[in-house]
């Protein structure tokens, strides 16, 4: 299904997201000849460089570090495929010399099909006069056009609607791919499979099984660096309400008539929009202070002295189906914590009680990164000549199980999906739309639109979290099993 003649056209490529992401990614699929036959990759920024300095930079996150030669020899030939063109984002002028950069390239084509994926790896202030630039002045005539944007998208409903408005006027849904690349990590697409191809789990998968479920993320650093961007936007914009909702969608849609864009996407749509907006009560919010060593989120010369932006955030959904009415799920996320992890923690009912007492409850735990596993947390007999029951767990290690798998990077798998066409793992406009919705609200309040400014109550960098946090997850229901118990795998990661 990859189309011969393309070019990918990656605007912002001098910016931390082309470098960091856009490029490994891009090399990562060069390298194992997932790219199409003889594709040219387009790199265009405003600094103005030279083709070794721009190679230099393109190719500074590509990892070497035992100077492989075979890594060496692909990293050249990554180069060798890879131009740049330095130009405004304003300015049609520049986008004119661009277009005839990549008429250039395609006049050597055996055919007139000529294919172009546009990547935008830009900042929001000039998303719209780019799309318009390249419409006007870079639109291939004989082939697909393509555009892959990412978020922000806006930052409430409203200024996301007319954020979109504004692209729609030059690029149509379909030729429009919106990344949230948790959509394209492996433990999120294999939600879907875990599932739908499996009746054990599908046929606990409601309100009368399930207690409550947490979808986390934890980072173990702050906003260094980042502080100017971050405090514009805050945890919730930047991962509640894209990449923990997205999950929370695929783990709560109905089963889709097919595994089309679609049929996929319209599932995800219905269920969000039977979840109303975050209600005050259900949300906690908190800043990290310095602690052992570490500075502070308000030491960040970055930030305002006085910023009440939260860097942590729980919150409380609920869904209004006959599905799930009455579970809640819980979506948390803090910078500056004691781990990186990314997991979904699905925790059942209580067994009927008489002939037990006291023992744990099932709990099924998607480890989405670091070490992507699969496990479930259930009671056994005590082996021997006792009859007792004991915590333990049936376990899917990927690194254990698929030890020959390289597990792909969420940015390679996207890029693929966009060349070939595949809407499924991204976002569509109704989906952001209902996204926004659902955390408009909250947003608005704590940005302090309705009068009072609610202060996010303080954590230590590096700890679990704010310690208000273990009693606002028992409130739902949660219950912690005896401290005794710890998956024994976590330390093998
Ligand atoms: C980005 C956020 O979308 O996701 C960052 O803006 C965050 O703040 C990042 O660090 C996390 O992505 P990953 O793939 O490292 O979990």
């Amino acid at each position: 299904e990859l189309k011969d003649n393309t070019i990918i056209i990656v605007l912002g490529a001098s910016g931390d997201l082309a470098k960091k992401k856009t490029f490994p990614a891009l090399f990562g699929l060069f390298r194992l000849g997932y790219l199409p036959r003889d594709v040219k990759i387009v790199g265009y920024a405003r600094t103005k460089m030279d083709k070794a300095e721009y190679h230099k930079r393109a190719t500074s996150y590509l990892k070497n570090p035992d100077n492989d030669p075979e890594t060496t020899s692909a990293i050249e030939q990554f180069k060798e495929i890879s131009t740049y063109v330095s130009g405004s984002y304003e300015d049609s002028e520049s986008f004119a010399q661009l277009n005839s950069h990549l008429q250039e390239i395609e006049s050597h084509y055996q055919s007139k099909e000529a294919n172009r994926l546009f990547y935008l790896a830009l900042p929001p202030s000039v998303f719209v006069p780019s799309a318009k630039n390249l419409k006007e002045q870079c639109y291939s005539p004989t082939g697909q056009n393509r555009i892959i944007v990412e978020k922000p998208f806006g930052k409430d409903l409203d200024s996301s609607r007319e954020l979109l408005d504004s692209l729609k006027q030059y690029w149509t849904e379909d030729e429009t791919f919106r990344i949230d690349h948790y959509l394209g990590k492996e433990m999120v697409k294999n939600i879907l499979v875990l599932r739908f191809a499996n009746v054990a789990m599908g046929a606990a998968w409601d309100k009368n099984h399930i207690s409550n479920v947490q979808i986390t993320f934890k980072e173990p650093f702050g906003t260094e660096g980042r502080g100017g961007y971050f405090d514009e936007f805050g945890i919730i914009r930047d991962i509640l309400q894209n990449h923990l909702l997205q999950v929370l969608s695929i783990l709560t849609m109905e089963r889709p008539v097919s595994f089309s864009a679609e049929d996929i996407r319209d599932e995800k749509v219905k269920v969000l929009r039977s979840i109303p907006p975050i209600a005050r009560e259900d949300t906690l919010l908190g800043q990290y202070i310095a602690a052992n060593g570490k500075p502070g989120y308000l030491d960040d010369d970055t930030v305002p002295h006085n910023s009440v932006c939260p860097t942590f955030a729980a919150t409380t959904l609920w869904i209004h189906n006959p599905r799930w009415e009455g579970v809640p799920f819980i979506l948390k996320a803090g910078k500056a914590l004691n781990e990186a992890k990314v997991e979904v923690r699905i925790q059942f009912k209580d067994v009927t009680q008489g002939i037990f007492k006291d023992i744990v409850r099932n709990e099924l735990i998607i480890r989405i990164q670091p070490s992507e596993a699969v496990y479930l947390k259930m009671n056994t007999k005590t082996p021997g000549l006792i009859t007792r029951a004991m915590p333990t767990e049936m376990d899917l290690t990927y690194k254990r199980r698929f030890t020959e798998t390289k597990i792909p990077e969420a940015y390679e798998a996207l890029i693929l999906d966009a060349l070939k066409g595949d809407h499924s793992n991204f976002v569509r406009n109704d989906e952001l739309d209902v996204a926004w919705k659902i955390f408009t609200p909250i947003l608005h309040w704590i940005e302090g639109r309705q009068g009072q400014l609610p202060r996010p109550v303080p954590y230590p960098y590096g700890s679990r979290g704010p310690k208000e946090l273990d009693g606002f997850i028992q409130k739902y229901g949660f219950k912690r099993a005896n401290d005794a118990y710890v998956w024994p795998v976590t330390n093998l990661a």
